[in-house]
C-alpha cells in the first residue's frame, strides 16, 4: 500500500514538477490545442474600453459577453488597479481562462509626465530617455496595464505632421539610439518583472513620410530611402527585445501597411526574425476598404493576416470573418496559429497565466502613482530637454539678486498645457501634480524677488486688449519673461497643421513687449519645430521648452536660473518656411547646390527664401562655451575589417559648468550611389566643469561606412571618406579624411 501511495506521490511530483519545466512554448501548445478555431480568433480581436476612446468607434458589441465568451484577447483604453481587475473578472469566466491584455498609450509617462518625445530626443541623453521610460512604466505596470503602445520610432522629416512630437526627430541614427532606449527602458529587466510593460514600436512603417505632411496620408518613398531611413529604429527596437509591433494607416507605395507582406512577413518577421506580435493600427484593417485595396472586411481580413498582422484593433474584420476563410481554405489554421501562438507566449511570459491579476495592485498603484522621486526625474529630463536658441546679451541665466520679473504670456499659468498631447489624463486629469510655469518660477525666486503676471493675450484668438496690462506690468520690471506656443493639442494624432506659424497674436505681444527697452527673455512651448521670425532676427533671447510634462515649471525655473545649465540640442530641423519642407539635414549634394544663401542663378534653391534652414539639426546653446581640439585618427587608411580610433579633445572654455553634446558626421564623398552631404554617426554627452577638458575616443567601423548600394546590398564600397565633429550639422569644428581600402 504503502508503496502505491510513494509511487503516486512520486507521479503527481512529476506531473507538478513538469508543468514547472514545461518551456512557455510547450505550455502555448498544450493550450493551443484546447481552443476552438472561435476561441483563437478571439485573442486576434482587441476593443477599446467604453469608457475612453483614442479612435473612431464604428463597432458597439457587447464587450462583458464578448469577453466571457472567449471572443476578446485584448484591450486598450483601460487603465487602473480597480478598473482592470474588473474586466479581467470577466476573462477569468471564460471557458479557458486566458487573460486579457490592457494596452494604453503610454507615450511620455503615465501619471507622471515627461517631455513629449520629440522634447526627449533632444536631451540626447540615452540614459535619461531610458530612464523616463522605466518610471512610465513603473506607474502603468501598477495600474493594470501589462503593454504600452510606444515607443514611436517613425523617422519625421515634416514637421507640419502633428506626430512628429510623438517620435525622435528626423535622424535615422539618433532614432535608432532613441528607439532602443525606449523599448529597453519600457521592458526593464524583462517581461514578467511587475514594473515592466511591454513596448510596441510603431508606426510599421513610413508613416512619418506622409505626403504633405497630413496625418494618415499615402507614402510615396524608393525601397532606398524606406531601407535606409525609416526602417533603422524599427530593428533597434527588435534588437532591443520590443515586444510588439504596431503598424501604419498609410499605404507604402499604393500597398497599405496593414496588408504589406513584404514589410511585415519578409521583412519584420522574415529577415529581421521578430518573434512578438504585430497589432493593427485602430481600424486599420477595416480602412484597407477605404484606401480601396480590399473589396470588404472580409477580403480585408484575409490580406492583413495573410501580410502579417496578428492583432485587429477595433476593425472587427477578423473577428466575423477570419473562421468563414478558414472554412472556405483561403487560409489556413496554421497561419492562425502562428498568431495566436505569438500572443500567448506574451500572456504566458508576463507571468498571466499564474495570476491575473499580478499587475493591478491598488497598493502599489498607491505607492507608485506621482512618486515624489518620479517628479524628480521627471524635473531633471525636462530641464535636459530644453534648448537654448539665442543668448545673445547674456540675458540668460537670471541674476538671484533681480527685484521684478514680469512673466507674461497665454502659457504662464496654465496646467494642462504643459503635458502637451498624447497624456493620460482619459476622464480627468489631477492638475496638481502638475507644476505650471508660474509656480515653477516662484518656487524658485528668493523673497527678494516680486513676480509680476499678465497674459497678455490667448493662445489663438486675435483679440489684443490684454497687451495694455502686459505692456504695464513689464514696464514695472527688470526682466520680462514670455510664455508663448502651441496649445497643447495643437500638435499630435490628426493634429497636422499647414502653417506652423506661432498661433494668434502671440508674436504680435512680443513685438510690442520689445518696445518697452526691458530685458525680454522668450519661452516657446511647442510640439513640432514652428516657424518663428521675426521672434528669431529681434528678439535677443528665445528657450525652446517644448511640451515639458508635469515638472515643467521647475524644470524652466531651473534653466533660467542656470541651476541646469541647458544642453538639449535640436533633433530636427527648423525651417525658415513652410515652403523649404520636407527639410532635412542628411540630404544630397544635387549636381547645382548654391555656393552660398545669394547663389540663385541655375543652381538648386528658392528665389524667394534662403536654402538653410533657421535652426540646423543638432543646433543648441549653453550657458558656457566649448572648445574642440587636437583631433587624431590612428590610421587613414581603413580596411574593412578594420577600424579607426579617432581621439579629441573638449574644454569648457566659459565660465558655468556644463554639457556638451559631441556629434560626429562622416561623409562618403564618392558611392555608387549618391551619399548625403553628411551623417550623424555616432555622439557623446560629456559634462564639464569650467575650465576642464575631457579627451573623447570615438570608432570608426565598418557599419558606419555602410550603406545601400546599387542592389540595396547593406555594404561598404572602398574609396575616400570625410570625418567631421562638431556641436552641430552646421557647426563642424574638426575635420580629418580617411581612405576605405578593401
Ligand atoms: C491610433 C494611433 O495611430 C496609435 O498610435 C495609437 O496607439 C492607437 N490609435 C490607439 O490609441
Amino acid at each position: 500500500m504503502q508503496k502505491y501511495f510513494l509511487g503516486f506521490v512520486g507521479f503527481l511530483f512529476g506531473i507538478v514538477t513538469y508543468a514547472q519545466t514545461q518551456t512557455i512554448d510547450q505550455k502555448v501548445d498544450s493550450l493551443l490545442q484546447k481552443m476552438t478555431l472561435e476561441e483563437k480568433i478571439g485573442q486576434l480581436n482587441q476593443y477599446t474600453s467604453d469608457w475612453h476612446q483614442t479612435g473612431p468607434i464604428t463597432i458597439n458589441p457587447n464587450k462583458q459577453a464578448d469577453i466571457i465568451n472567449g471572443q476578446i484577447g485584448s484591450m486598450l483604453n483601460v487603465m487602473g488597479a480597480n478598473y482592470t481587475r474588473q474586466y479581467q473578472e470577466l476573462a477569468m469566466q471564460s471557458r479557458l481562462k486566458i487573460p486579457l491584455l490592457f494596452g494604453l498609450d503610454v507615450i511620455h509617462g503615465y501619471k507622471t509626465t515627461f517631455p513629449i518625445p520629440l522634447a526627449e530626443a533632444a536631451s540626447w541623453d540615452l540614459p535619461a530617455i531610458e530612464l523616463s521610460a522605466r518610471v512610465a512604466a513603473t506607474e502603468a505596470a501598477a495600474s493594470g496595464i501589462h503593454w504600452t503602445f510606444a515607443p514611436m520610432v517613425d523617422i519625421a522629416r515634416d514637421p507640419r505632421w502633428g506626430r512628429v512630437m510623438e517620435g525622435a526627430g528626423e535622424d535615422t541614427y539618433l532614432g535608432s539610439k532613441i528607439a532602443y532606449a525606449r523599448v529597453k527602458g519600457f521592458q526593464g529587466d524583462g517581461l514578467g518583472n511587475l514594473n515592466s510593460v511591454m513596448a510596441c514600436a510603431k508606426h510599421f512603417a513610413a508613416y512619418g513620410a506622409a505626403v504633405g505632411g497630413r496625418d494618415y496620408n499615402s507614402v510615396d518613398m524608393s525601397e532606398r530611402m524606406l531601407l535606409e531611413t525609416y526602417l533603422p529604429p524599427f530593428k533597434a527596437a527588435v534588437d532591443a527585445g520590443a515586444a510588439t509591433f504596431m503598424n501604419s494607416f498609410n499605404d507604402i507605395n499604393g500597398i497599405p501597411a496593414t496588408g504589406n507582406a513584404y514589410i511585415q512577413r519578409d521583412i519584420l518577421k522574415g529577415k529581421w526574425n521578430f518573434q512578438g506580435f504585430v497589432l493593427s493600427d485602430w481600424g486599420s484593417i477595416g480602412e484597407m476598404v477605404t484606401h480601396g485595396y480590399a473589396k470588404d472586411p472580409k477580403d480585408a481580413a484575409y490580406l492583413a493576416i495573410t501580410a502579417g498582422s496578428d492583432v485587429d484593433m477595433e476593425s472587427n474584420a477578423y473577428r466575423y470573418n477570419l473562421a468563414q476563410l478558414v472554412q472556405e481554405n483561403k487560409i489556413s489554421v496554421t497561419l492562425i496559429d502562428d498568431a495566436v501562438r505569438r500572443i500567448l507566449r506574451k500572456k504566458f511570459e508576463l507571468g498571466l497565466f499564474e495570476d491575473p491579476y499580478r499587475y493591478a495592485d491598488p497598493t502599489r498603484q498607491q505607492e507608485v502613482l506621482f512618486n515624489p522621486e518620479h517628479a524628480k526625474i521627471a524635473r531633471e529630463v525636462a530641464a535636459k530637454s530644453v534648448v537654448l536658441l539665442k543668448n545673445e546679451k547674456q540675458i540668460l541665466p537670471l541674476s538671484k539678486d533681480l527685484k521684478t520679473i514680469a512673466f507674461i504670456g497665454p502659457m504662464v499659468k496654465l496646467k494642462r498645457a504643459n503635458h502637451g498631447f498624447w497624456a493620460i489624463d482619459l476622464k480627468e486629469i489631477d492638475s496638481s501634480y502638475i507644476v505650471s510655469q508660474w509656480e515653477g518660477l516662484q518656487n524658485k525666486v528668493g523673497k527678494n524677488t516680486k513676480l509680476l503676471y499678465a497674459k497678455g493675450c490667448d493662445i489663438e484668438s486675435t483679440d489684443k486688449s490684454g497687451f495694455a496690462q502686459a505692456i504695464k506690468v513689464a514696464k514695472k520690471a527688470d526682466v520680462v519673461i514670455v510664455s508663448i506656443g502651441e496649445r497643447y493639442n495643437m500638435s499630435g494624432e490628426a493634429k497636422s497643421r499647414s502653417n506652423i506659424g506661432i498661433p494668434g497674436v502671440q508674436e504680435d505681444l512680443l513685438k510690442e513687449l520689445k518696445k518697452t527697452g526691458k530685458p525680454v527673455v522668450v519661452l516657446i512651448n511647442a510640439g513640432r519645430p514652428l516657424v518663428f521670425n521675426w521672434t528669431a532676427d529681434n528678439m535677443s533671447t528665445i528657450v525652446y521648452t517644448w511640451w515639458l510634462g508635469s515638472e515643467a515649471g521647475n524644470a524652466i525655473a531651473d534653466v533660467l536660473y542656470g541651476d541646469y545649465n541647458p544642453s538639449g540640442k535640436l533633433p530636427m530641423t527648423f525651417p525658415r518656411d513652410e515652403g523649404q519642407i520636407p527639410i532635412y539635414y542628411n540630404h544630397f549634394n544635387t549636381g547645382r547646390p548654391p555656393k552660398d544663401e545669394q547663389d540663385k542663378i541655375n543652381v538648386s534653391a528658392y528665389l524667394d527664401l534662403p536654402s538653410s534652414p533657421k535652426y540646423h539639426f543638432g543646433f543648441g546653446l549653453s550657458y558656457t562655451t566649448f572648445q574642440y581640439s587636437d583631433l587624431k585618427i590612428s590610421q587613414s587608411q581603413m580596411q574593412t575589417d578594420g577600424s579607426i580610433d579617432v581621439e579629441m579633445k573638449l574644454t569648457n572654455t566659459g565660465e558655468y559648468a556644463g554639457a556638451e553634446v559631441v556629434q560626429l558626421y562622416i561623409k562618403d564623398i564618392v558611392g555608387s550611389v549618391v551619399r548625403p552631404i553628411l551623417e550623424l554617426k555616432d555622439f557623446q554627452k560629456v559634462n564639464l566643469a569650467p575650465g576642464e577638458t575631457q579627451t573623447l575616443h570615438f570608432k570608426i567601423d565598418k557599419e558606419k561606412l555602410s550603406f545601400f548600394n546599387q542592389r540595396l546590398e547593406w555594404t561598404t564600397e572602398p574609396g575616400a571618406f570625410e570625418l567631421m565633429i562638431g556641436a552641430s550639422s552646421a557647426d563642424i569644428r574638426l575635420r580629418a579624411n580617411f581612405e576605405l581600402t578593401n
